[in-house]
């Protein structure tokens, strides 16, 4: 199967010097694309900066802003049998000042939304095709996250708590929901984990979407 898999964060620039973004490491993503390769699959792999090295045989397509994101994903979006979103896309933008702003006075800053590129490619998908939603919240995990993937349109998606604790410490609470409501607790599952957990889940209504569990 070909596979779309986005990762990391954006980076939305402010001026030559400074940008806004937030501290997404990318690693889900990476591993999911690392799972993929190992499982045969073509992997395209959309990543916002990280430290990250791309695993062997992946597409990769590195880029910086949520439109420039937005536009690659749009450009292979109709050719893939599954997007996997796990990028944390920033929600908005500055305008860009082409020279540096001075930082003697304060600033007031407008942002402007950024396109919502999970919702874009729910409005366009074909039956055949499977959305992986993944969403950070604090509270109401799972009323969030059917919401969300009503929204957008997703078959599934995962929800982090990012302020929980499990048992183990740096564990975070984990909820991947289906369309039809199923709810399973992945809570004490390591990103390798959940990363095998995600392809044995969501590839198998690809050929068969009546199947979907
Ligand atoms: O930010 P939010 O909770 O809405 O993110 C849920 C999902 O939507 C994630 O999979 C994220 O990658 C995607 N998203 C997007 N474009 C945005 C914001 C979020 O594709 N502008």
């Amino acid at each position: 199967m070909k596979i779309l898999i986005t990762a990391g964060p954006t980076r939305e620039w402010l001026d030559p010097v400074r940008f806004i973004s937030n501290p997404a490491t990318g690693r889900l993503g990476y591993l999911l694309a690392a799972e993929g390769r190992k499982r045969g699959h073509d992997i395209i792999l959309v990543s916002g900066p990280t430290r990250l090295e791309p695993p062997a045989g992946v597409v990769f397509v590195p880029v910086e802003s949520a439109r420039q994101m937005e536009e690659k994903v749009l450009q292979v979006f109709p050719e893939v049998d599954c997007l996997f979103m796990t990028a944390a896309v920033s929600d908005w933008r500055p305008r860009f000042r082409r020279n540096k702003i001075k930082h003697k006075k304060g600033i007031k800053l407008t942002l402007f939304p950024n396109p919502d590129i999970l919702s874009v490619c729910g409005k366009n998908k074909r039956p055949d095709q499977v959305l992986i939603g993944f969403a950070l919240e604090t509270r109401n995990l799972i009323e969030e996250g059917k919401r969300k993937m009503r929204e957008k349109r997703l078959d599934y998606i995962l929800v982090n708590d990012p302020n929980f604790f499990g048992k183990e410490k740096g564990r975070h609470a984990s909820l991947f929901i289906s369309r039809k409501g199923k709810v399973i607790d992945l809570s004490n599952y390591s990103k390798e984990d959940i990363s095998r957990f995600l392809f044995d889940h969501c590839l198998t209504i690809c050929n068969n979407p009546s199947s979907l569990s």
